[in-house]
C-alpha cells in the first residue's frame, strides 16, 4: 500500500510541488467582458475561433459585440472540428498565419480551446507538426516560450481545457488519439459564463459531468509528487506531478458539488442552480487536473474514442460515430478505482463519501467496491452507456483498445498502480458491462 502522507518522501522524489494558477473570471454574463480582457492583454487582431455549431449562437454574438465594442479587430475563425486532428489543428494554425493575428480567443468546448492552443504553438513556433507531440508518439520538444494571449471561454461544463496546458488531437495516420502538454500552451485568461451551459441537451451535460467527476477522482487518486522522480531541473517539473495539497482542495469540492448537482443538472434543464454548480465543479476539477494530471480512465479512453464502431449519442452532431470524450472515460472509471484502491484504500474512500456515498462502516477492502458502486449508480439515472458494450465494444475487442492505449505512458505512469499489459487487459475487461 502506498503511503499517502505528503511528509513522507521517496528516495530520488520529488520534494517540492508547483502550482499553475489559472487566471479565471467566472460568472454568469462574463462573456462580456472579453473586450475589455483583449485590451488588457494588448490584443490589437483577435483570432476568434469556435465551431459551426456554435457560431449562431448568443454566446458568440456575446463574445464578438464585446470586442467590436473595444475596437479589437476580428478574424473569425469557425471551421474548428469537433474531436480534432493533426490536420485540422494545422489548419487553425495556418489560418492564424494567414489572418496575421497577435492574439486568441476560443469560445466553445474543449475541441475548440484545444485548436486554439495548437494553432497559438504552430503560428507563433512553427514546426514539423510532431515535434511538439507527447513522446513516444511524437518528439516531445519544449515549447521554446511564451505564446501570444489567449483568451478560452468554454461553452460546455466538461474539459476544463481553458485550465490546462493540454491539447488532445487524433493522429489520422495512426488512427491514435494523442496530445501536447506544456504549460505554455495554457490559456493566459479564462472567461467562464455558467450561463453558456444553460441551453446543453441532458446527455452532453451528463458526459461532460463524468469528464469532469473522472478529472477529480484521477487526480486525487494519482500517484502522489511525493513518489514520484525528482525532475532534472524545477524547470522541468511536470504540469502532470501527481497528487499533492493543492490539486486535492479542488478534487474534494469538484465531487462534493457532483454528489449534490449531477443528477438535478442532467434531469432538469431549467435547474440553474444546478448547471451553474457543475460549471463551477468543472472548473475546480480542471484546475486540480491541470496541476496532478489524470491517469488510467483517461488514457483508456484514447481508444475506446479512437477505434470506435457505430456508436452515434443522441446530443451530439450526427454524420459520424463517436464516443464522446466524456463517456469514453467513465465507462472505464469504475472498473479503475476497483482495481487502484488497494493502493489507496482511504482517497476511494473519501471520493466516494464526497459523491455521496454512505461509507460510515466501510472497511479499506471495501473502498474499490463502494467507489465504483457509487459511479454506477450516478451513470444509470443519468443514461451514461454500460460499460464498453454501451458505446458498441465486446471481449472480443480488448486487444485492439489495450494496443490502443498502452503507449499513453504519460498517464498510466500517473496512476497509483503499477499498469502494465497484463493489467491494462484486467481494466477493461472490467469495465465490459456494469448492470
Ligand atoms: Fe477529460
Amino acid at each position: 500500500m502506498l503511503c499517502q502522507h505528503y511528509e513522507h518522501i521517496h528516495e530520488g522524489a520529488d520534494s517540492a510541488f508547483s502550482v499553475d494558477a489559472s487566471n479565471i473570471t467566472f460568472g454568469a454574463g462574463c462573456l462580456s467582458e472579453a473586450g475589455e480582457v483583449a485590451k488588457s492583454l494588448g490584443i490589437g487582431r483577435i483570432g476568434v475561433y469556435t465551431d459551426d455549431g456554435l457560431i449562431g449562437t448568443e454566446h458568440v454574438s456575446k463574445v464578438l459585440d464585446s470586442l467590436k465594442a473595444a475596437g479589437i479587430d476580428i478574424a473569425l475563425y469557425d471551421n474548428v472540428r469537433v474531436e480534432p486532428t493533426d490536420e485540422s489543428f494545422q489548419a487553425g494554425a495556418k489560418f492564424a498565419v494567414d489572418a496575421n493575428v497577435d492574439g486568441f480567443i476560443s469560445v466553445g468546448g474543449g475541441s475548440v480551446i484545444d485548436t486554439a492552443k495548437a494553432s497559438n504553438l504552430y503560428s507563433t513556433y512553427p514546426a514539423d507538426f510532431l515535434d511538439y507531440v507527447n513522446a513516444p508518439i511524437g518528439k516531445g520538444v519544449p515549447v521554446p516560450g511564451p505564446l501570444k494571449p489567449h483568451i478560452a471561454c468554454p461553452t460546455t461544463s466538461g474539459t476544463g481545457s481553458e485550465c490546462t496546458g493540454i491539447a488532445v488531437f487524433d493522429l489520422l495516420e495512426m488512427k491514435a488519439k494523442t496530445g501536447i502538454a506544456s504549460k505554455m500552451i495554457r490559456p493566459s485568461r479564462a472567461l467562464i459564463d455558467p450561463d453558456a451551459t444553460l441551453t446543453l441537451p441532458p446527455n452532453v451535460v451528463a458526459a461532460s459531468a463524468f469528464d469532469v467527476l473522472s478529472h477529480a477522482l484521477e487526480s486525487y487518486t494519482a500517484r502522489p509528487y511525493t513518489q514520484r522522480p525528482a525532475a532534472a531541473s524545477p524547470a522541468l517539473r511536470p504540469s502532470s506531478q501527481g497528487a499533492n495539497p493543492w490539486s486535492d482542495l479542488g478534487c474534494g469540492e469538484a465531487l462534493r458539488l457532483l454528489g449534490l448537482y449531477l443528477e438535478r443538472a442532467v434531469s432538469d434543464a431549467s435547474d440553474v442552480e444546478a448547471r451553474h454548480q457543475l460549471m463551477w465543479a468543472s472548473t475546480l476539477a480542471g484546475i486540480a487536473f491541470g496541476n496532478a494530471g489524470c491517469h488510467a480512465p483517461h488514457g483508456m479512453s484514447y481508444s475506446v474514442s479512437g477505434l470506435v464502431k457505430d456508436f452515434m449519442p443522441d446530443g451530439y452532431p450526427k454524420g459520424e460515430p463517436m464516443v464522446p470524450h466524456g463517456m469514453s472515460v467513465i465507462v472505464n472509471s469504475p472498473s479503475v478505482f476497483r482495481l487502484t484502491a488497494a493502493d489507496q484504500p482511504d482517497r476511494h474512500l473519501d471520493g466516494a463519501r464526497w459523491l455521496g456515498a454512505d461509507v460510515s462502516d466501510a472497511a479499506p477492502s471495501e473502498a474499490g467496491e463502494a467507489l465504483s458502486e457509487r459511479i454506477i449508480s450516478l451513470m444509470q439515472t443519468t443514461g451514461m452507456p454500460n460499460g464498453l458494450q454501451g458505446v458498441g465494444y465486446g471481449p472480443e475487442d480488448i486487444t485492439a483498445l489495450v494496443a490502443g492505449s498502452i503507449k499513453q505512458r504519460r498517464l498510466l505512469d500517473n496512476a497509483p498502480t503499477e499498469i502494465d499489459e497484463e493489467v491494462l487487459t484486467q481494466m477493461y475487461e472490467g469495465a465490459v458491462s456494469y448492470w
